[in-house]
């Protein structure tokens, strides 16, 4: 595996497989790695010739009060996940080397990024775009790998990547999940051991979800009302929202109908957690 820490560099090496007939598979992250980052680049290294992984903590995504300066990083460890998981290119610029001084230009997808994270994160979907679309431009991916586990921002990218015509195929892997159920995080490590014991109640509401829609519950209120409850049980959980939306739309629902997102973020202490499921309703 090479580390790629010039834009330029990457782009050339890119363009150089390309013109050479080899398809690439592209995975951005923002290290700390778990086993749901390496899944996507199993997926990529299954579905093309050649792996790129980009490591970048993106400053443009973070609001103010965001965690910016405290996101976990430990280049060495990631470096040798990866080395392990058939990444062929693991590209770490600077933050200087992507936003140089004077920097001006930002993509940005409307409506979508109005809801559910949007709303209450403002500005991040505009920096989560923004960064992929240059780190499009660089790596120019035929397939790029992206987890369910950030469900609005698979549907922004996905959104993007039609709009303004990238001709990358874009794949959503599956959430990958502690046995607890707790999905996999580099935020996971804020939380104290009792704070992650109660973080699985996250799974827990929306396992409690799917199994209410099973046995015929249509009622948007009284869904959230129960995850509500469920939630509140753990002393030290905090609700920030739970949405049920239309999967592609991500436009609040009264009723269950059609494909729909069930999401939540849930704060323990200053640690914000988020998770989903999607369902699709017959009836
Ligand atoms: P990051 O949080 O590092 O996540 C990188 C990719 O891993 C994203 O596509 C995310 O959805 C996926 N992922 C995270 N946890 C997962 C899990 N438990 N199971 C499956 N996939 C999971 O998302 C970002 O970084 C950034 O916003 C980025 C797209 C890199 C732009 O900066």
């Amino acid at each position: 595996m090479k580390i790629i820490r010039s834009p330029k560099e990457m782009q050339k090496i890119c363009r150089d497989f390309k013109r050479r007939g080899k398809s690439i598979g592209f995975v951005p992250t923002m290290g700390y790695l778990h086993r749901g980052h390496l899944n996507l680049v199993k997926i990529a290294g299954s579905k093309s010739d050649v792996v790129v992984v980009s490591l970048f903590v993106n400053p443009a995504q973070f609001g103010p009060r965001e965690d910016f300066h405290r996101y976990p990083r430990n280049f060495k460890r990631d470096w040798l996940l990866l080395e392990k998981s058939g990444c062929d290119y693991l590209f770490a610029p600077g933050v200087r080397a992507m936003y140089p001084e004077g920097y001006h230009t930002y993509v940005n997808v409307e409506k979508l990024t109005g809801h559910l994270e949007g709303a209450v994160r403002p500005g991040h979907f505009k920096g989560v775009t923004t960064i992929v679309a240059k780190l499009f431009n660089l790596v120019q991916p035929d397939i790029a790998v992206f987890g369910q586990k950030d469900a609005q921002q698979a549907v922004v990218l996905k959104k993007m990547v039609d709009d303004l015509n990238y001709g990358i195929k874009m794949i959503i892997a599956p959430t990958v999940r502690e046995r607890s159920g707790l999905a996999c995080s580099s935020r996971n490590q804020y939380l104290s051991s009792e704070e992650r014991k109660q973080a699985k109640v996250l799974y827990q509401s929306l396992q409690l979800a799917k199994e209410m829609i099973k046995n015929g519950e249509r009622s948007v209120n009284r869904l959230v009302s129960k995850m509500n409850k469920f939630i509140d049980k753990q002393p030290l959980a905090e609700i920030d929202y739970i949405a049920v939306t239309n999967a592609h739309t991500l436009e609040l629902l009264n009723k269950l109908k059609g494909e729909v997102l069930i999401s939540l973020a849930v704060r323990f202490g200053k640690t914000r957690l988020i998770d989903n499921i999607k369902t699709k309703l017959r009836k």
